[in-house]
C-alpha cells in the first residue's frame, strides 16, 4: 500500500527533479531588431525572443521576472506521434509528463497574482495535464477549459473527424484572476441595439421598462406619473414604478425617461451604452472558427508572411491569441510563450501593445519568428489582427542565446570555470547564481551586484592576498558588506568583519548541474524504469496481489 495519502499521478522519473544552473542570456545585437524610428509613444522596444531550450531560458528568467509576467500562454508538443520509436507508451508518455512539470512549476513561478497561464492541448494529454495542473496550481486555481474549433472541413480519413482542441486556464490565484479578467468587446448585435433617436448628448441608449413587480415595492413606488406634456400614467394591476417618485422626477427632468417620439407612450428607462452590464461580453467556453479562425487559418497567414520557408505544421491563429491576450491582460503587460513555434503570440502581444518574452528551441527561431516579427515592426504585415488592432508598425525585440555553463572539465576531470567566461560574463554569472541582482558600477570596481542596499558581490579569478583584503576591507567600511567569490585567498577571513570570502568554482560546485544543455525531448533524457522489487519488498499475500498487480499471481 502506498504511504502517500493524498490523490496524485505518479509516472516513471517522476521523483528525478533537475537541478537547473540559472544561466546569463547574451544578447546577439545582430539579430536584435528595432524600427528605424518611433511610430507611437507607445512603443515597446525591450521585448525578448531567447533561442534555446525552454527549461534553462525560464531558469534564466527566474530571477529577473518572478510575479512579473500577467499571461502566459503555451503550445507544448501535444505527445502524439511516437517521439521514440523503440520505446514503449509509457516511457514516452512519462518523459513529456516530466518535461511539462518542470516547465510549468517554473512558469507558475513567474506569474503576477492576478495572473494566468492558458495551455492549448488536445484529447492525447489533456486529462493528464489537468491533473499535473492541479498538482502544480491547486485544484482551486482552475479557471476553465476553452474548446476550440480548431477546423471547419470534415477529416474523413480517421475514425472521428477531429474538430477541436482544448485551452486549459489556471490561474495563480483565481480571485485576483478574476478581479481583472477582461469581458470581450461588445458584438454587432449587441451595439446595434442602442440608438439615439433624440440625439442624448450622453450618447446611444437603448431603452428598459420602467416596471418593477409590486410584491416588491415600497410605498413610494406607487403613485401616477405625469409625463413633461401633462399626460398620466397609471400603474398597471401587480406593478409598481422601479423608481420613487423623487428620483423619477429627476430622471425626467434630466432626460433619462422615454416617452416615445410622440411623448404620449409608456414610460421607459434610457440606459447608455456602457451602463447595462453591457461593457461588454462575459466570454464563453466554446470559441468558434468563425470568431478566432482555424488551423488553416493560420496556415494561410503562414504562407502569406514566408513564401519560401516550410510551412509550419500547427500554428495558431492570431484571432485565437487576440482573444487569450484581451480577456487575461492590458497594454503594457507582460506575455510570454515559451514554446514560441512560429511566433504568433508574440507577433499578437506587439500588435496589441503587451511586452512579451518568447523560447524557442527549433531553428524556426530564425527561419519563422524573426522574419515574422520584423515584418510586424516594419509594419509590412497585413494579415492575421493587424487591422482589428489597428497596427502600424513600430517597437522592437532583442534577440538572445543562453549563455554556456559556467563550468566545465578540464582534460584531468576536475570542474573549472568555463573558457568561454571573460570577468563581466563570469560576474554576471555568479551574482545570478547567488541570489544577487547583476548591476556593475562603473566607478566602484568591487560592486559587481548587490542583494540589498548594504551587501555587495566582487567576482574575481585573481587569488586575494591579505593586503589586497585589507584595501578592499578599508574601502567597504563598516556600513557595508562584501561576498568576495575569488579563485583563492591567502589570508585569515577573521581578520575582516566585513568580508566574507568565498573560492570559485568549489564554493558553486554543489549547486546544480553543470554542462547539461538539452533537457528536451529527447532519448537522452529518457528516465530510469525503477528497479523491480526484491523479494522482501514483495510479500503481499497473494489474494491481495492478485487485486492489485496487473499480472496474474500463479
Ligand atoms: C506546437 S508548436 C507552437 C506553435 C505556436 N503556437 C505557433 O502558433 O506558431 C511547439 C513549439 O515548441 C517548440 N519546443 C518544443 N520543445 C521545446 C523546448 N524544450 N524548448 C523550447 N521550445 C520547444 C517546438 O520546437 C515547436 O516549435
Amino acid at each position: 500500500m502506498n504511504r502517500r495519502s493524498k490523490l496524485e499521478l505518479t509516472w516513471i522519473g517522476k521523483e528525478n527533479r533537475p537541478k537547473l544552473e540559472p544561466r546569463i542570456l547574451i544578447e546577439d545585437p545582430d539579430l536584435s531588431y528595432h524600427a528605424p524610428h518611433r511610430v507611437s509613444e507607445e512603443d515597446i522596444f525591450d521585448n525578448r525572443l531567447i533561442f534555446g531550450d525552454n527549461l534553462l531560458a525560464l531558469k534564466a528568467l527566474e530571477q529577473e521576472f518572478t510575479g512579473k509576467v500577467k499571461c502566459i500562454y503555451i503550445d507544448p508538443p501535444y505527445n502524439t506521434g511516437s517521439a521514440f520509436e523503440l520505446y514503449d507508451d509509457g516511457i514516452e508518455h512519462s518523459v513529456w509528463l516530466s518535461l511539462m512539470r518542470d516547465r510549468l512549476m517554473l512558469l507558475r513561478r513567474l506569474l503576477t497574482k492576478d495572473g494566468s497561464l492558458w495551455t492549448s492541448i488536445d484529447d492525447t494529454e489533456y486529462p493528464y495535464l489537468r491533473v499535473l495542473l492541479d498538482e502544480i496550481f491547486g485544484r482551486p486555481n482552475f479557471v476553465t477549459t476553452v474548446i476550440w474549433e480548431k477546423r471547419k472541413t470534415r477529416e474523413n480519413r480517421r475514425v472521428f473527424s477531429f474538430k477541436h482542441d482544448y485551452v486549459v486556464v489556471y490561474a495563480l490565484e483565481k480571485k485576483g484572476f478574476e478581479a481583472v479578467r477582461n469581458p470581450l468587446p461588445l458584438s454587432e448585435e449587441v451595439l446595434s441595439r442602442y440608438k439615439n433617436p433624440d440625439d442624448d448628448p450622453r450618447g446611444r441608449w437603448q431603452s428598459i421598462s420602467a416596471l418593477a413587480q409590486a410584491g416588491h415595492g415600497t410605498k413610494s413606488q406607487f403613485y401616477t406619473l405625469v409625463a413633461p406634456n401633462g399626460t398620466e400614467h397609471h400603474l398597471p394591476e401587480g406593478n409598481c414604478w422601479r423608481y420613487t417618485q423623487e428620483r423619477m422626477n429627476e430622471a425626467i427632468a434630466e432626460g433619462r425617461i422615454w416617452f416615445g417620439k410622440s411623448g404620449t407612450n409608456v414610460p421607459r428607462i434610457k440606459k447608455y451604452l456602457g451602463e447595462t452590464g453591457d461593457s461588454g461580453l462575459t466570454p464563453e467556453t466554446i470559441w468558434y472558427a468563425d470568431d478566432v479562425g482555424t488551423t488553416d487559418t493560420a496556415k494561410k497567414h503562414s504562407l502569406q508572411l514566408f513564401a519560401d520557408a516550410i510551412v509550419f505544421e500547427t500554428p495558431k491563429p492570431e484571432e485565437l491569441m487576440h482573444r487569450i491576450l484581451l480577456i487575461a491582460s492590458n497594454p503594457g503587460d507582460l506575455v510570454l510563450d515559451s514554446f514560441a513555434g512560429s511566433g504568433t503570440t508574440g507577433a499578437v502581444a506587439h500588435k496589441m501593445g503587451r511586452r512579451w518574452i518568447m523560447v524557442e528551441l527549433e531553428e524556426t527561431c530564425h527561419t519563422h519568428i524573426i522574419p515574422r516579427l520584423k515584418k510586424v515592426i516594419d509594419g509590412e504585415d497585413t494579415g492575421g489582427v493587424t487591422e482589428s488592432t489597428e497596427w502600424k508598425g513600430g517597437g522592437g525585440f532583442r534577440y538572445y542565446r543562453l549563455g554556456p555553463s559556467l563550468l566545465e572539465k578540464d582534460c584531468y576531470g576536475n570542474w573549472v570555470i568555463s573558457k568561454e567566461f571573460n570577468p563581466a560574463m563570469l560576474a554576471e554569472a555568479v551574482c545570478k547564481l547567488e541570489g544577487f541582482v547583476y548591476a556593475p558600477s562603473d566607478e566602484v570596481y568591487w560592486q559587481h551586484g548587490q542583494s540589498t542596499e548594504t551587501d555587495f558581490i566582487y567576482v574575481t579569478t585573481q587569488t586575494m592576498t591579505h593586503e589586497m583584503l585589507e584595501q578592499l576591507s578599508d574601502e567597504v567600511g563598516e556600513k557595508r558588506s562584501l561576498v568576495v567569490y575569488c579563485a583563492a585567498f591567502r589570508a585569515n577571513q577573521a581578520a575582516f568583519a566585513n568580508l566574507t570570502l568565498k573560492k570559485i568554482p568549489k564554493t558553486v560546485l554543489k549547486k546544480c548541474e553543470w554542462g547539461h544543455d538539452d533537457y528536451s525531448l529527447e532519448i537522452k533524457n529518457l528516465p530510469q524504469a525503477p528497479p523491480e522489487p526484491t523479494p522482501e519488498e514483495d510479500e503481499g499475500p497473494k489474494a491481495m496481489r492478485s487485486l492489485f498487480d496487473e499480472g496474474s499471481v500463479e
